[in-house]
């Protein structure tokens, strides 16, 4: 169940101001009854919602792959005017939400959808969704250095799970290299604190998959919808991340 004006928003009718105001309007109706006052609950599977005799369209659910430019914030909206993932997004009419969230500085894959289902099961922290990046860091680590992130590394926040890290990329001059890691938790600024903990700080880092799927050759700055068997793997891992849990 959903305050009708954000179920309205949702479904393009109009701003949510302009909805609470279509709904004080005597407008809108739930069921074929008049609803006018706001805070009324409505579910938009079941409810016929009509706004001055036209029901409003169902929203269909989304799924999209982006890859974020650095120097984007993981928003829908910033006080500050910088910019936001959805400046990308203008063509899609629905309202998306990022799936979890890449920092300012990071690179890469972003899923963004309107299945918040989906999108809860993907990012709550107790799921472990397997998230791979490329890391270009300072110099080139030695192999036990990798090791040890790859056992788990002590943070300030507490011992990192154990993540699969190799040698993706060697500069032949030694100044740096770029490691390929893949982690199963989703704690703020994990990969960089990961690296900064063996000394050799984050340059670069770009996600290159998520849950199983992969940016491939996708432009940055570009967004493509996910195909059906993508979105398959993607609800596969969330039901595997979920049972990983339960055991
Ligand atoms: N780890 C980081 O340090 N930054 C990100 O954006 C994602 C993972």
């Amino acid at each position: 169940m959903e305050r009708l004006q954000k179920i309205l928003a949702a479904a393009g009718v109009a701003s949510r101001r302009k909805c609470e105001e279509l709904i004080l309007a005597g407008k809108v109706t739930v069921n074929d009854k008049v609803v006018k006052e706001l805070g009324v609950k409505a579910d938009p599977a079941v409810d016929v919602i009509a706004v001055s005799g036209k029901p409003i369209k169902r929203e269909s659910k989304i799924y999209i792959m982006f890859n974020k430019p650095k120097g984007v914030i993981t928003s829908v909206s910033d006080d500050k005017g910088r910019s936001v993932v959805t400046d990308y997004l203008k063509d899609i009419k629905e309202r998306l939400y990022p799936v979890g969230r890449l920092d300012y500085d990071t690179e890469g894959l972003l899923l963004l959808t309107n299945d918040g289902d989906l999108a809860h099961k993907l990012t709550h922290p107790r799921h472990h969704v397997p998230k791979t990046y490329h890391a270009t860091v300072e110099r080139v680590p030695h192999g036990k250095d990798l090791e040890k992130l790859q056992r788990g590394i002590k943070l300030e926040d507490g011992m990192t799970a154990p993540a699969d890290v190799e040698y993706h990329d060697i500069d032949p001059e030694g100044k740096f290299a770029t490691i390929s890691i893949t982690i199963r938790e989703g704690r703020n600024r994990q990969v960089r604190r990961m690296f900064d903990a063996i000394h050799h700080p984050v340059s670069r880092l770009k996600r290159i998959s998520f849950g199983g799927l992969y940016l491939n050759n996708l432009q940055r700055g570009k967004h493509r919808r996910l195909t059906a068997e993508e979105l398959r793997t993607l609800q596969d891992a969330a039901e595997q991340s979920e049972r990983g849990q339960e055991q």
